[in-house]
């Protein structure tokens, strides 16, 4: 069974884990071909929204709907077959590099992993193990930097080829050269997909197509970057305070 589209929408969502909602009567379009960054403080919903786009859970009240489809419609494998998942504390196995990339497409080539290794900027730090490909890189990945982790979960994720890509973006702090090299492999992988983004540094939000703004799991603004800045609403309070606080790092 195939998609007839990857539009996504979401139609007054409200979920709940336990008793209370912590996504209250969300509607958002999420258009296809397009990137779409999820955004607001710890705890307003992002994970969540994403969870429910990937069919984790279902929500408690409205739907979601794929193509047109509501996801409680869709085959459960199709929907997994057209989402690739680029999450923080990515899974590795006690294998080679090449098996660990593989796991985006099983049976791929040597040549479509290098492929993708190369687009997902993975190729430099492979080069420089001892045995490349064939290095073998310990249980979940321990001899690697969280952004090494981060650009193998991406060529994977180009590997698999998916049109959907959820993507939750590293909390912790890069230097200049890993996050420039991540952000060279995230364009990659957004190329021509539908993307929805939980983004957490609010200058990576800007780069979107779109911006949807959540606080304790309202919807409280949505739009372009720039559309948001000069709104001056929470949005461009928190790139403000985000921008401000980065300052005084490089300052130190
Ligand atoms: N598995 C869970 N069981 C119960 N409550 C949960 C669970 N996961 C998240 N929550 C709660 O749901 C709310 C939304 O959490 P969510 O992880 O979606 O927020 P977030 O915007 O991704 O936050 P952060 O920026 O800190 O990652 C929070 O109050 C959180 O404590
Ligand atoms: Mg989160």
């Amino acid at each position: 069974m195939s998609l007839p589209g990857y539009d996504i929408e979401l139609e007054n969502v409200s979920f709940a884990y336990n008793d209370e909602d912590v996504v209250k009567n969300i509607t958002l379009s999420i258009p296809q071909h397009s990137v779409t960054a999820l955004v607001g403080p710890s705890g307003s919903g992002k994970n969540t929204i994403a969870r429910l786009i990937a069919r984790f859970w279902d929500p408690r009240e409205g739907r979601i709907t794929i193509g047109g489809k509501d996801l409680r419609g869709v085959d459960p494998e199709t929907l997994m077959r057209n989402m690739s998942f680029v999450f923080q504390g990515v899974v590795l196995f006690n294998d080679t590099v090449a098996n660990n990339i593989r796991i985006g497409k099983h049976g791929a080539g040597d040549d479509e992993i290098i492929t993708a290794a190369k687009l997902a900027r993975c190729d430099g730090f492979i080069a420089e193990m001892l045995e490349g490909y064939n290095t073998l890189i310990g249980e979940n990945g321990s001899i690697l930097s969280g952004g090494e982790r981060q650009r193998i979960s991406i060529a994977r994720a180009l590997l698999k080829n998916a049109p959907v890509v959820l993507l939750d973006e590293a909390t912790a702090s890069l230097d200049p050269e890993n996050e420039t090299l991540i952000q060279e492999a995230i364009s990659a992988l957004v190329k021509g997909r539908t993307v929805i983004v939980i983004a957490h540094r609010l200058r990576t939000a800007l780069g979107a197509d779109k911006i949807a703004v959540l606080d304790h799991g309202c919807l409280v603004e949505e739009g372009s970057g720039e559309e948001l800045l000069t709104r001056d609403g929470l949005f461009a309070r928190l790139y403000r305070i985000q921008q401000e606080s980065l300052g005084w790092s490089v300052g130190k």
